[in-house]
Parts: C-alpha cells; structure tokens; sequence
C-alpha cells in the first residue's frame, strides 16, 4: 500500500481526487493539508473538515497551510468551482476538528512516521515549498511529490499558464530546485480528456452518496465549462493525477524533462517551459476507459 499525503485547495475536482484515494485500496492517506487556491485557505480546509466524515474518514488528520503565495495576492477560481469550492454544495458540518499545528509541520510530522511517503500536491505549491525551506531533512524524507499543475500547450488562465502554477509561480521552483523525485500532470493532460455531462451521467455512479455529490458538484461548473467552451462537459485535472498514483500504467504518454517557471512581471507569468532535462516526468496523456475504471470506484466508498 501506498503511503500517501494530499495537499489540496479542496475545490470540485479535488474532492473526486480524495475520494478516489479513499475509495483505493492501493492507498493508505496519511493526512491532507490546505493551501490556499481555488478558493480561500479557510473555506478550503472547512470543505475538507466536511468532506472526509462524510465519506466516513473523520480519523484523517487536517493541518491548515498556507493563505497566501509566496509573493503577491492569492488568486481565485470561484466562478469554476463556485463560492464555497464544491459547486455549492453544502455538507454537513460533523464537527471534525482541525489539528493544532500548520500544514508544513503536518507535512514534517507524516514524513518522519512515514519515510518515504508519496506527497500529492493538488493546488499550488505554497505549502510544500514553505516546508522544504523550513524543514530540509524533508527533501529526505519525502519519496516523491505528484504535483496537478502547468501547461505546456495552452493554459487555463492565461494563454500561457495554468491555475495552479499561476497562483504562485515561485514556489514551483522552490519545489523545481529541490531533491525530491518529482512528477508533474500537466493542464494538458486535462484537456485531452474531456468528459460531456451526458457521458458523466451516464457512467453508472448510481445511489451512492459519493457518486451523487460528484454529480451534485458539478452542476455549476457544466454551466462555467459551456460559458467558455461552448458545451457542458467537465475537465478532470485532480482526479486524472490521483488515478495515475493509484495505477501509473494508465498513463499512455510520459515525458522526461525540465520545466522552468516564468517568474517575471509579464503576460507570461505563470507559464511552465518545458525543457531537455531530467528533473522531472511530465504526465501528458492518460487511458480514458483505465481512469473511468478508477474513477467509478467511488460509488463504493458511501
Ligand atoms: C487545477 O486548478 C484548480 O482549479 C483545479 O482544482 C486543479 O487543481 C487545474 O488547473
Ligand atoms: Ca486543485
């Protein structure tokens, strides 16, 4: 079994992500921690204190990160994932409580029970490059980060550059310049596999409560995804990284290489330049019918 942390800026796809942790026997998840992105650090973490009693794991320890970049002001996407993160969706509140101490000594404390560990970073990397600086035996003690994040083609954001490597630039090469093995699942690998509202209805999530919230959760965002691309279907940059850690063979196009992040004042902040190299493997395409067999494991969780 895998060993695994999730950092997540809890929105819609990141809560498919965690439950496909959850609903993943090859996975033992640790902890999450929240970092500030799709919407506020706050809503963030009360969106993950909600969500993981309601898919009966209250016992996975919370540590709240970061509510801020490392530089400049946050960024949100609320008109993608709606006001609350989870396409205003509201659970209930299980009273789960929040841990005492801040997401990089979550992250400390996790690597030290469990060297080695697997950290599947879901949002921007603020909190992982504030515990790699404040704590460097973790760059040790940490096996492999996963990060969803960067475009090499077209970005979501800007033409240039995507979401998550948008919202802080900076610490992308904090984590870049780091030790740690590193694997990146890029927008484009999103982008390649969009699923239509029919097709999603259509799988087969049936009564479960977790299949229905997926779909209950998506609703807005069918709307946002018509507004912009003109028709109702959905993008799966979370999920897609989570199945790939449960099932690496799913992915059908993997690149080796280097990215270097554009970090100056200009239109072209944020974007991701994927170089020659070996720093890093860049995930770009992965098996429809081998992800929507991972995927549709949620209807077992609840
Ligand atoms: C990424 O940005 C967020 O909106 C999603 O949760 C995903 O992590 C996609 O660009
Ligand atoms: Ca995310």
């Amino acid at each position: 079994m895998k060993k695994i942390l999730i950092d997540t800026d809890c929105g819609v796809d990141d809560a498919v992500a965690i439950m496909i942790a959850l609903a993943s026997s090859e996975l033992n998840v640790l902890g999450l921690t929240t970092v500030n992105g799709n919407v506020g650090v706050e809503q963030v973490t009360e969106n993950v204190l909600r969500l993981l009693p309601s898919l009966g794991r209250g016992d996975i320890p919370v540590f709240r990160g970061a509510s801020r970049p490392l530089i400049g002001q946050p960024h949100h996407a609320e008109g993608v994932h709606g006001r609350n993160g989870l396409g205003d969706v509201e659970l209930d509140d299980a009273g789960k409580p929040l841990e005492d101490t801040g997401a990089p000594e979550g992250m400390l404390r996790l690597a030290r029970e469990n060297p080695g560990l697997s950290l599947i970073a879901l949002g921007p990397l603020t909190n992982v490059a504030i515990a790699l600086n404040l704590y460097p035996e973790l760059e040790e003690l940490i096996g492999e980060i996963v990060s969803m994040g960067g475009a090499i083609g077209k970005g979501n954001v800007t033409p240039y550059a995507e979401f998550n490597y948008y919202a802080d630039p900076e610490s992308v090469q904090v984590v870049l310049e780091s030790k740690v093995p590193l694997t990146v699942v890029p927008w484009d690998a999103a982008v390649k596999m969009t699923h239509s509202e029919e097709e999603i209805c259509a799988l087969g999530f049936g009564d479960s409560k977790a299949g229905k919230l997926l779909l209950d959760m998506h609703r807005p965002l069918f709307s946002y995804i018509e507004k912009v691309y003109g028709n109702r279907a959905a993008m799966f940059p979370d999920p897609l990284t989570m199945a790939y850690v449960v099932n690496p063979n799913i992915a059908t196009q993997v690149l080796a290489g280097d990215l270097t992040m554009e970090l100056a004042d200009t239109p072209r902040r944020g974007a991701s330049v994927h170089r020659q190299g070996n720093r890093l493997e860049l995930v770009m395409e992965i098996d429809k019918a081998g992800f929507q067999s991972i995927l549709l494991r949620i209807r077992n969780l609840t």
